[in-house]
């Protein structure tokens, strides 16, 4: 396995929007066991291919506090999104930045597991906010994108300058 490179805000392939996957095949299954070893060293509690500049629909996430709860999802689908919740939020790819997203209180998505096998499961709380995170990813949006333009533009420079400094 291998760690994957984190794209980070405002790399403009965090914008491209990622395409559904026709085979789950064993070069699929190494990209998820790629991200999920990522996610973890990072650490972070899910990540998204965009994230890594793999434009293919898959999410890893783990938001148990032992790290063994993980969950693979490609193709996910929102089937049904009700009430709403405000939670603080971060994101591997806008580093040290964390602000008040609003989201669904409860979701219920339809995705495959790392086999191919098509399931249904209902999120809510921590599990609804990450998996809700991760499909924006796939869909080229950030949880900034929900901030005012000048928090945002503030956020742009902060960053900008940090990977100056960084190189
Ligand atoms: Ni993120």
């Amino acid at each position: 396995m291998a760690l994957l490179k984190i794209l980070h805000f405002p790399d403009s392939r965090l914008r491209i929007k990622a395409k559904l996957i026709e085979h789950v095949n064993a070069e699929v299954q190494l990209v998820v066991a790629n991200m999920f070893e990522t996610m973890y060293a990072a650490p972070g509690i899910g990540l998204a291919a965009t994230q890594v500049n793999i434009h293919q629909q898959i999410i890893v996430i783990d938001v148990s506090d032992k790290k063994n709860q993980p969950l693979c999802l490609i193709n996910p689908v929102i089937l049904s999104a009700d009430g709403q919740q405000s939670t603080e939020e971060g994101c591997l790819s806008v580093p040290g930045i964390f602000e008040q997203v609003k989201r669904a209180e409860q979701i219920t998505i339809q995705a495959l597991d790392k086999t191919g096998k098509q399931f249904t499961i209902t999120a809510n709380e921590v599990l609804a906010v990450c998996i809700q995170h991760e499909i924006d990813h796939l869909n080229g949006r950030l949880f900034i994108d929900q901030l005012s333009s000048l928090k945002r533009q503030r956020i742009r420079q902060k960053l900008v300058k940090q990977q100056r400094d960084n190189n």
